[in-house]
């Protein structure tokens, strides 16, 4: 654990399997990083992670082919809005291969194979049976379900407030950050997330909350917010997998014992946390 009280976590080859397992130095940093909901990772020696920044780096430049990619509704294509200094490249698991270079679509499966890894110790920690796991995460626990490769920069010449604080509404983020600006709230106080080399800084989301809520060991979903960016390096990078229910399908909850205990749809969820955003505001 560093002294910012966040835990380390690695991920180890599993002599029994292909699967890598997610492992920390010592029980304490797992429960820490569940209660907490955020911990680093560091990021595996077989990523080529360097390719994958300068791919995202090159998106800045006007003439950059991958700036035409289209919008499919909201969330996905190449998205740049006035007001903000966020401009992204956001794309699910099935246009990867259509709309980035082969070699990132790869990456984005490596990163796939990263948070199946990290919702299989969740579950595994959580004592739900591994028979209900695919059931309980609407499929993504067994490489279904909706993930999100999005290449993110933040230009700070941009008026801006940031990014507000909010929890994500998926299962696992996986966070690559070229500069400091993420906190996460920490009883009541915002605290810097610092950018650790070498390491991902992963959080969780609202629907592993929701899934794990009434298991053995429940994980948090982190409250965080990117504050305005005035670094000494004008961008900010960062690149953004996030493992998501597919919006169609449904969740389950399981108590450790195997009987179920809840269920909802995903969209009955998000709107119920769409609710609780707009109020609170
Ligand atoms: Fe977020």
């Amino acid at each position: 654990m560093l002294s910012s009280g966040i835990p380390v976590a690695t991920l180890l080859d599993d002599p029994v399997s292909v699967e890598k397992k997610l492992s920390f130095a010592a029980s304490k940093d797992l429960i820490r990083a569940w209660d907490l909901g955020l911990f680093y990772l560091k990021t595996p020696d077989d990523l080529d992670l360097e390719s994958a920044r300068q791919f995202g780096r090159k998106l800045i430049a006007s003439d950059s082919p991958h700036r035409q990619v289209p919008h499919y509704g909201e969330l996905e294509g190449f998205i740049a809005l006035e007001n903000n200094q966020q401009t992204k490249l956001a794309l699910r698991r099935e246009r990867w291969g259509q709309h980035y270079p082969e070699h990132i679509a790869a990456f984005g499966r490596q990163l796939d194979a990263i948070g199946i890894a990290i919702i299989r110790e969740v579950f595994r920690q959580s004592g739900i049976l591994e028979a209900l796991w695919d059931r309980a995460s609407g499929g993504y626990a067994s490489g279904g379900g909706d993930a999100f490769l999005n290449f993110v920069y933040y230009d700070t010449r941009a008026p801006d407030w940031g990014l507000r604080p909010h929890t994500d509404y998926g299962f696992i983020t996986i966070l690559d950050a070229s500069a400091p600006g993420l906190q996460i709230e920490v009883g009541g106080e915002f605290e810097d997330v610092p950018v650790l080399a070498s390491h991902f800084i992963i959080n969780f989301g609202e629907a592993l909350n929701f899934i794990t809520a009434h298991s053995n060991r429940a994980v948090s979903a982190v409250t965080h917010r990117v504050v305005s960016q005035q670094s000494t390096d004008p961008v900010r990078h960062s690149i953004v997998y996030f493992a998501n229910p597919n919006l169609d399908g449904i969740l389950w909850q399981f108590d450790a014992a195997g009987k179920e205990q809840g269920s909802s749809k995903v969209q009955d969820l998000f709107a119920q946390l769409e609710n609780s955003l707009t109020e609170s505001r």
